[in-house]
């Protein structure tokens, strides 16, 4: 027969053993599901165009200085009544950066970024408002005029000047690794991804220091958070075993 103390030993390490499993299995659980979020958002059978290529777009002033960078990708999802398929068609366009122009313009508390594609056939234009009071920029316009496939429909366009989004403190960068949609109005919004912008005091054309955006930081929690909750069970289980070796030598002695 087994020593008491060698018997407990084996069962509570099989505990902890089966304990971890379902830890592990848990937290796989959890990073897998995170990683295949952005996969699953953009798996719409038909009108899936992929994830979008990054464009640096650059605003330059009166005197050739850059004054406005963003760094993004983006899509268009524009959503119509179609008169010639007599139903609401859900179109998804990425912008191409190789074809896309930018220009616009700097001042003091407003600064406009223009994006012109398809032999200016679509335009996106960007506002940006800094508080001065605060120091904190932000996202106050979108707008967009493009035409659909429909050629029933033809132009399509949408626009709203009460967003609040993007926000970012002047001085930094605003930067977005994770995909965001921008929800322009019930018929348009804008998916961004990889995005790092900078609309005021750019200086010596470069990006100032980036403030990351709350959803990069819930993303980069959760394998921290893994990581320390592994840490913390190993612990648990070496105190475990040292002592349940300590108890086992014990009852040798007394027997
Ligand atoms: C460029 O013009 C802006 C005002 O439009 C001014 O603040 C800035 O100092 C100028 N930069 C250079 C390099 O002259
Ligand atoms: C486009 O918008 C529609 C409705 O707003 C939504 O159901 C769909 O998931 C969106 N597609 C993408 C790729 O963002
Ligand atoms: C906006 O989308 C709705 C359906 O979501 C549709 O009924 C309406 O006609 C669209 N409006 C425009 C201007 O395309
Ligand atoms: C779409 O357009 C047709 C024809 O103009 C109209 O009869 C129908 O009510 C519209 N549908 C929606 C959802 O707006
Ligand atoms: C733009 O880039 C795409 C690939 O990203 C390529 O297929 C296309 O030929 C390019 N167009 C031009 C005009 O360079
Ligand atoms: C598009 O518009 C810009 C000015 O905004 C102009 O310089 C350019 O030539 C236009 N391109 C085409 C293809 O019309
Ligand atoms: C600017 O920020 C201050 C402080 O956060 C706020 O009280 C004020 O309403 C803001 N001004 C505008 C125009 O949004
Ligand atoms: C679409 O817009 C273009 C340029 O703004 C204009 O020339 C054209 O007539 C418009 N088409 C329709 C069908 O409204
Ligand atoms: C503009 O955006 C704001 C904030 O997202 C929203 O509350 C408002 O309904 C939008 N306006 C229109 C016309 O869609
Ligand atoms: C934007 O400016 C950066 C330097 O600040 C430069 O490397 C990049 O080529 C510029 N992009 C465009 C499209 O002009």
């Amino acid at each position: 027969m087994m020593p008491f103390g060698e018997r407990s030993r084996r069962v509570t390490g099989m505990m902890f053993l089966l304990i971890i499993a379902a830890v592990l299995h848990h937290s796989f659980a959890a990073l897998s599901a995170t990683t295949m979020a952005p996969a699953q958002t953009t798996a719409a059978p038909h009108t899936d165009p992929g994830r979008p290529d990054r464009g640096t777009y650059n605003v330059t002033n009166g005197n050739n200085t850059v004054c406005l960078l963003a760094y993004m990708g983006l899509q268009l999802n524009i959503t119509y009544n179609s008169t010639s398929q007599g139903k609401i068609i859900t179109e998804v366009v990425n912008i191409k950066p190789n074809v896309t122009q930018a220009s616009g313009s700097c001042e003091a508390e407003r600064a406009v970024l223009e994006l012109k594609t398809d032999a200016n056939k679509t335009t996106l234009t960007f506002v940006f408002t800094l508080n001065t009071t605060s120091s904190k920029y932000h996202l106050s316009e979108a707008s967009l005029t493009t035409t659909v496939s429909d050629p029933k429909v033809g132009n399509f366009s949408a626009r709203n000047s009460s967003l609040d989004s993007l926000q970012g403190t002047l001085g930094f960068s605003y930067m977005c690794r994770m995909e965001q949609t921008l929800t322009v109005s019930q018929n348009l919004s804008i998916n961004t991804f990889q995005v790092q912008l900078q609309p005021f005091e750019v200086s010596g054309d470069k990006f100032g220091a980036a403030v990351e955006c709350q959803l990069d930081e819930d993303n980069m929690l959760i394998p921290i958070i893994v990581g320390a909750a592994l840490a913390g069970l190993v612990f648990i289980v070496l105190l475990a075993y040292l002592i349940g070796r300590k108890r086992s030598h014990a009852g040798y002695q007394t027997i």
